[in-house]
C-alpha cells in the first residue's frame, strides 16, 4: 500500500509535465490544468518541487507599532455582507490575474508556503511540526491579507475571513458556489469530491467537542508544539481538515498536500480559524486558579527570535519574528470577535501508559494505570457527566506516511472512534529531518468504560480512513508518555 502511494505523486508530476509539453489538459483530466495558466503571461505555473522560486531572505524587519491601520475584526466567512464577499472575490480575482513575475501573485505566494514546508528542492526549513507552526502562519496570513487589501484599494480595512468549522461543518458556500474559477475566484477544482459536493466534515474533525478538549491543554507544548515536535492542534483538526478537503495522493491535491495547499483560497480561511483558536486559547491566560504559565506562549528566545522573510504588498522583501506576531491586536491590527470566555474547566490528571501490545493478527496497545486511579475515573463516570481525554505525548508516525486516519477503541466487535489524525504530506522533496513527534488529544469519553476495563481492556488502533473496511491498523500507536484527564465538577 505504501509503495503505491509513494509512486503516485511522482507519476502525477510526470503527467503534468507531459501536459505542459503537449499543451493540453487531457492528461490531467480535472479541467483544472487550464486554470493553472497565468492569464496575464500565458505561461504554465511552475510546480514544486523543481519549479519553486528562490527562498526569500533578509528584508526589512517588521517594526512593532509601525502598522497604524485601524484594528479591524476578522469575521466568519458566513458573517460577511454581500459587499464584503464581493470585495473578497475581487481581491482573489486580482491576485490570480497578476503576472508570474509579480512577487504577490497567487502561485508565487502559494509556493512560499511550499518553500517553508520543505516541499521544494531549495527548501531549507519546515515550519510545521514544531512551535513555529502558529507564528509562521500568522505572519504569512498578515502579509497575504495586506496584499489582498491593497489589490482592492483598501488595505486599511480589508481583513481575511475565517472558516469556523466548529460551527460551519461543510466547505462554506462562498468557496463552492458558483463553480469555476472564472465565476468565483474562491473556487478550486482540486478539492476532494465528497466535500466539494457539500459533504460535512467527518464527525471528529474540528468539532466543538474536540476544541473544548484542546482548550483543556494548558501548556503551549501540548497545544501548539515545542522546539522538537507539534502540539495536538496540528494533526487534528488542522491536518485532518486539510486532508478532508484535498487528497494527498491523486489529483485532488491542493489542500491535501503542503506543496499545493495555499493554492486553494480556502487554505487562508482554514488557517485564520486555526489562528483564531490560538488567539482564544491565549485569552484564557490569567484565569483564577491557573498555574502561572497556563495558556501562555513560550518565552524561550529560540521561539521568540525565530524570523521569516515574506513579500509585502509593494513586492518588497520583509521579515517578521515570532515575537512580533504574538500581539496581533496591537501589531498586526486585527481581532477576532469577542466570545464569552468560559471559566477554564477543571481537569483532573491521572498518569497512565500505553502498553504495547496485545498480540494477535492486529497487535495494538492498551492503557495501563494505577488500580486506584482507574477506579476513581470509572466511579466519576458512573456518577455524572464527565469528559475523558487521553493525552499522548511524543507520538511518532512512520516515515513517508500521509493521509487521514481514525483512532478507534476496539473491544471485540465494538469500534468506537476516539479521534483523528491528519498527516498532510509533501509531494515535494523528502523531509531531511524525518517525521517529528506530536502530541495527540483523544476524546475517550464514550470508550472509557472499555478502555479502562480490568480484564481485556479495549485496544487502540489507527486505521486509514479511506479504507472504511480496514481491519488492520495502519501503524501502531506509541507514545513517550500518556495521561488521562477527566473534566468533572465533583470527583
Ligand atoms: Cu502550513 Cu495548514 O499548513
Amino acid at each position: 500500500m505504501q509503495r503505491d502511494d509513494e509512486n503516485t505523486p511522482n507519476r502525477r508530476r510526470f503527467l503534468q509535465r507531459i501536459a505542459v509539453v503537449a499543451g493540453t489538459s487531457a492528461f490531467v483530466g480535472t479541467g483544472n490544468f487550464l486554470e493553472r495558466f497565468s492569464v496575464a503571461s500565458g505561461m504554465a505555473y511552475p510546480d514544486p518541487p523543481d519549479g519553486c522560486p528562490a527562498m526569500p531572505a533578509g528584508g526589512a524587519p517588521f517594526v512593532p507599532g509601525s502598522d497604524t491601520r485601524p484594528i479591524v475584526l476578522r469575521k466568519s466567512i458566513n458573517a460577511l455582507s454581500s459587499t464584503e464577499l464581493t470585495t473578497l472575490r475581487d481581491a482573489y480575482k486580482a491576485l490570480r490575474a497578476l503576472p508570474l513575475t509579480d512577487k504577490r501573485t497567487w502561485v508565487l505566494q502559494a509556493d512560499l508556503h511550499a518553500l517553508y514546508c520543505y516541499s521544494c528542492n531549495n527548501s531549507t526549513v519546515d515550519i510545521h511540526g514544531s512551535w513555529t507552526f502558529f507564528p509562521w502562519h500568522r505572519g504569512y496570513l498578515y502579509y497575504y491579507e495586506r496584499i489582498l487589501g491593497s489589490l482592492v484599494g483598501d488595505p486599511e480595512n480589508f481583513r481575511l475571513p475565517y472558516w469556523d468549522w466548529e460551527n460551519v461543518r461543510a466547505i462554506p458556500a462562498a468557496y463552492t458556489t458558483p463553480s469555476g474559477v472564472t465565476n468565483n475566484s474562491l473556487y478550486d477544482a482540486v478539492r476532494d469530491g465528497g466535500m466539494a459536493n457539500g459533504d460535512p466534515l467527518p464527525i471528529n474533525d474540528g468539532s466543538s467537542t474536540q476544541i473544548a478538549n484542546l482548550n483543556g491543554l494548558t501548556d503551549f507544548a501540548d497545544f501548539g508544539g515545542s522546539a522538537f515536535g507539534s502540539g495536538a492542534m496540528e494533526p487534528s483538526p488542522h491536518g485532518a481538515i486539510h486532508v478532508d478537503v484535498g487528497q494527498h495522493f491523486g489529483q485532488q491535491h491542493d489542500m491535501g498536500d503542503l506543496a499545493y495547499a495555499a493554492r486553494d483560497p480556502l487554505f487562508f480561511a482554514h488557517h485564520c480559524n486555526i489562528d483564531k483558536l490560538w488567539s482564544r486559547w491565549n485569552d484564557k491566560a490569567g484565569g483564577a486558579g491557573l498555574p502561572a504559565g497556563a495558556y501562555r506562549n513560550p518565552t524561550d528566545p529560540g521561539f521568540l527570535n525565530a524570523r521569516w522573510s515574506f513579500y509585502d504588498e509593494n513586492q518588497q522583501t520583509v521579515s517578521i519574528s515570532a515575537a512580533d506576531v504574538l500581539n496581533h491586536r496591537n501589531n498586526l491590527r486585527y481581532i477576532y470577535g469577542l466570545v464569552r470566555i468560559p471559566f477554564p474547566p477543571r481537569w483532573y490528571f491521572f498518569k497512565c501508559r500505553l502498553f504495547c501490545c496485545r498480540p494477535g493478527p492486529d497487535p495494538a496497545p492498551f492503557i495501563q494505570m494505577d488500580e486506584r486511579d482507574r477506579e476513581s475515573i470509572l466511579r466519576a463516570l458512573s456518577r455524572s457527566q464527565s469528559s475523558v481525554m487521553l493525552l499522548l505525548r511524543g507520538v511518532r508516525f512512520p516515515a513517508k506516511i500521509a493521509g487521514a486516519f481514525d483512532v478507534l477503541a476496539v473491544s471485540g466487535d465494538k469500534r468506537v472512534p476516539v479521534g483523528s489524525i491528519g498527516i498532510v504530506g509533501h509531494s515535494g522533496v523528502e523531509h531531511r529531518e524525518g517525521p517529528r513527534p506530536t502530541t495527540l488529544a483523544l476524546d475517550i469519553t464514550t470508550a472509557a468504560q472499555d478502555l479502562l476495563k480490568k480484564d481485556n481492556p479495549a485496544t487502540l488502533h489507527v486505521v486509514r480512513r479511506s479504507e472504511s473496511k480496514a481491519q488492520r491498523s495502519a501503524f501502531v500507536l506509541q507514545a513517550d508518555s500518556a495521561e488521562i484527564r477527566v473534566q468533572q465538577q465533583q470527583l
